[in-house]
């Protein structure tokens, strides 16, 4: 699969997505969006792609915010097509069963935050600085920010860093558990893949549920919960396990007090 304004590299079942317009600071633009929906897809139905990374190229930014250059005389019905737009492909990606992850290297500001937060987890380098700076624009976050942040930092922390507009640096993401590690940019994507390969040694299908059930315990739209609570989805979730090969073979595994080896069935 090629991408206009995506690099794309599988190794070992991990497929690296670098989003590459460095010149603009990898802004996302609409052509960006249609790759990383592309992307995402890829990743689900490529049954070698076992996980995935978001990292931006160059050494400045992961992405400095959807593309500014693109809001320029849109009416407000246009705006709205183009919140949606952003906020199902980030959907998308937070629904992915597979782990994708976010190795953030630089500004993740704006749209570039939102990307982060809508992946599974986030990773930073030492040079990296988020924030919501909409609100200098006139703007507030559209691409799920003003939720995701929120559930992430808790409401009061939330709603400062959105009205003041102020960038945090990769400690303070640390601490607010924006972020779950900072690295030097050098380690960045290896230490992610380090973590990667701890996921990908277990029962993929268990992590897809882990997924689901996290998600529900998060997202309030019920159109992606189906009106269920997370622990009634946890409760089928666990059945669902329970029937799989792989459940099987960890199980008997353990109590052969060897290593599992899982099939992803
Ligand atoms: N949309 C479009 N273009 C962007 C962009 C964005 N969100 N962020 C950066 N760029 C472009 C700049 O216009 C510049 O392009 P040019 O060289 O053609 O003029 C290029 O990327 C480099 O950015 P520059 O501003 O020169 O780099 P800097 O190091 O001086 O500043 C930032 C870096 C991140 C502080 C600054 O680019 C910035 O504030 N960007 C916008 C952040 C934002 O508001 N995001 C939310 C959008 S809703």
């Amino acid at each position: 699969m090629s991408y206009q304004t995506l690099l794309a590299d599988l190794e070992n079942g991990i497929y690296t997505i670098t989003i590459n317009r460095p010149d603009k600071l990898n802004a996302l633009n609409k052509q960006v969006f249609t790759d990383l929906d592309n992307a995402v897809n890829e990743i689900s139905s490529n049954p070698q792609i076992k996980c995935a990374v978001i990292t931006g190229a160059g050494p400045k930014a992961f992405v400095a915010g959807a593309d500014i250059t693109e809001f320029s005389g849109l009416n407000k019905d246009e705006a709205m097509a183009l919140a949606k737009r952003g906020q199902d492909v980030f959907f998308k990606i937070e629904n992915c069963k597979k782990p994708i992850v976010a190795a953030v290297n630089g500004f993740a500001l704006g749209g570039g935050c939102e990307l982060a937060m809508a992946c599974h987890f986030r990773l930073c380098s030492e040079n990296a600085k988020f924030g919501q700076p909409e609100v200098n624009l006139g703007l507030i976050p559209g691409y799920g920010g003003t939720q995701r942040l929120t559930q992430l930092v808790g409401k009061g922390k939330s709603m400062e860093l959105q009205m003041t507009a102020h960038l945090i640096d990769a400690n303070e993401a640390l601490q607010l558990g924006l972020v779950n590690h900072v690295c030097t940019a050098e380690s960045l994507l290896e230490r992610t893949k380090d973590i990667l390969n701890v996921i990908m040694s277990k029962a993929p299908i268990a992590i897809g549920k882990i997924i689901e059930c996290v998600n529900v315990a998060v997202v309030s739209d019920s159109a992606y919960t189906n009106g269920k609570s997370g622990y009634d989805k946890e409760v089928e979730a666990f059945g669902d396990c329970f029937i799989t090969e792989d459940m099987k073979e960890g199980t008997t595994a353990f109590l052969e007090k060897r290593k599992a080896e899982f099939k992803g069935r």
